[in-house]
């Protein structure tokens, strides 16, 4: 048994997600895990350093049977080495795709609400966002097929970029649902770009369907980007796995990553992380995690639910991210922000960063531990409380 429930006080040490000037407050925004990472990661890493040798290496023949063994067990998806590539992290990628498979000018199709990262990248790559608003009915949101259709054939997006476990609404989407953006897309002839990254981690029965096990339409458009860095606490490792079916799509990403020198060699610590994350020794941590962060979750929702009944919980289908909605407090999102960061002392990732359909809603971490959930809950309820109060 690992143990996730002893508070790891992060302060000071330069962690991105703690990062507050003020040291009250309790930081549950960026999206990484205020765990230790798994203990095989750690020894593969102590094991590399202390060889004292880091000069080039090619990726070693375990580091590709560990990718493919990972999503034959865990996903049942089949995945041939060679169609194993890679970048030095999921956002560079995503900007490499873009560069790849469109045109300056060109429109990119994206869900929304949608991470501001997303945004940026179209933008600087000087393409368009066109969105697709999700439809949010009984605390569940669903995609609106015919709202995507009408914006493939409107602005004809040379790349649809999913995000599927979806960040920040938590769905998991079903294999009828992929199969018929699947469908469209090729349809109307949009690369369909598939970050993943939020596959590793998932709740109530809820299983996560990789773009590349739909079949061989999905094989034929599709680009998968994942990484095993979100369930694993690895991302300062920065490193993405991609993985392109289609020899010409696949064809055409080498050739990117050979413009960038990053077909020559990668990170060593990265490969070796990577390797353990995706080995089998890892497992067991991954499911002891994700029956920790359930727990977490279940005492979200009940606290919400019992204490805090002006929010509401979107209950996330995965990952650690919860998508919570504000709206009924009836607050701007600066006063929103002020209520959390300055009267509770919480920081949250705002939803505001998400673009108009992120106005009303914030997004908290739950992968700490519970101690720590707690008493941010209860910070949560005494400044809403007073705001009835005033
Ligand atoms: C959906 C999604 N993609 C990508 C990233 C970032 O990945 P990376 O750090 O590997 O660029 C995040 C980080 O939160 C994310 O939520």
């Amino acid at each position: 048994m690992f143990d996730f429930s002893r508070p790891i006080d992060r302060r000071g040490t330069g962690s991105l997600k703690w990062n507050q000037p003020d040291p009250a407050v309790l930081c549950m925004g960026t999206a990484d895990l205020d765990f230790a990472s798994a203990p095989a990661i750690r020894q593969a890493l102590l094991d590399l350093a202390d060889s004292g040798m880091y000069g080039y290496y090619a990726k070693p023949e375990a580091y590709y049977r560990a990718v493919t063994g990972w999503y034959g067990r865990r996903f049942g998806c089949h995945i041939e080495p060679q169609w194993v590539l890679n970048a030095p992290g999921v956002w560079v990628a995503a900007r490499m795709c873009i560069d790849t498979y469109s045109q300056p000018g060109d429109c990119v199709l994206v869900q929304a609400p949608h991470f501001s990262p997303i945004a940026r990248i179209i933008d600087c790559a000087g393409r368009r966002m066109v969105t697709n608003p999700m439809v949010l009915k009984d605390g569940h949101y669903a995609i609106d097929f015919a709202d995507f259709e009408e914006k493939l054939r409107q602005y004809r997006p040379k790349i649809y970029f999913m995000v599927n476990p979806h960040n920040p609404t938590g769905r998991a989407f079903t294999a009828g649902e992929l199969q018929r953006l699947v469908e469209l897309c090729d349809a109307y002839g949009a690369v369909l770009v598939a970050d993943e990254v939020h596959s590793n981690v998932l709740f109530d029965g809820h299983a996560h369907h990789p773009i590349l096990g739909l079949g061989q339409r999905a094989q034929k458009i599709a680009v998968l980007i994942t990484s095993a860095s979100k369930a694993y606490n690895i991302m300062g490792l920065t490193y993405a796995t991609v993985l392109i079916a289609d020899e010409g799509l696949r064809e055409q990403f080498a050739a990117a990553m050979g413009g960038y020198s990053m077909d020559f060699a990668t990170n060593i610590f990265s490969v070796a992380a990577m390797t353990a994350a995706y080995s089998p020794a890892c497992d067991q941590w991954l499911d002891e995690l994700g029956a920790y962060l359930a727990g977490n979750l279940d005492f979200l929702c009940q606290y919400i639910a019992a204490h805090i009944p002006a929010l509401q919980v979107i209950r996330p289908e995965s990952s650690y991210l919860v998508w919570i909605d504000c709206r009924q407090l009836g607050l701007p999102p600066e006063e929103l922000r002020a209520l959390f960061l300055e009267r509770a002392k919480v920081g949250l990732t705002w939803g505001e960063d998400y673009g108009p359909e992120g106005v009303g809603f914030e997004r908290i971490n739950i992968g700490c531990a519970r101690a720590t959930l707690e008493e941010a809950l209860a910070r949560i309820e005494r400044a809403v409380k007073a705001l009835g109060a005033q």
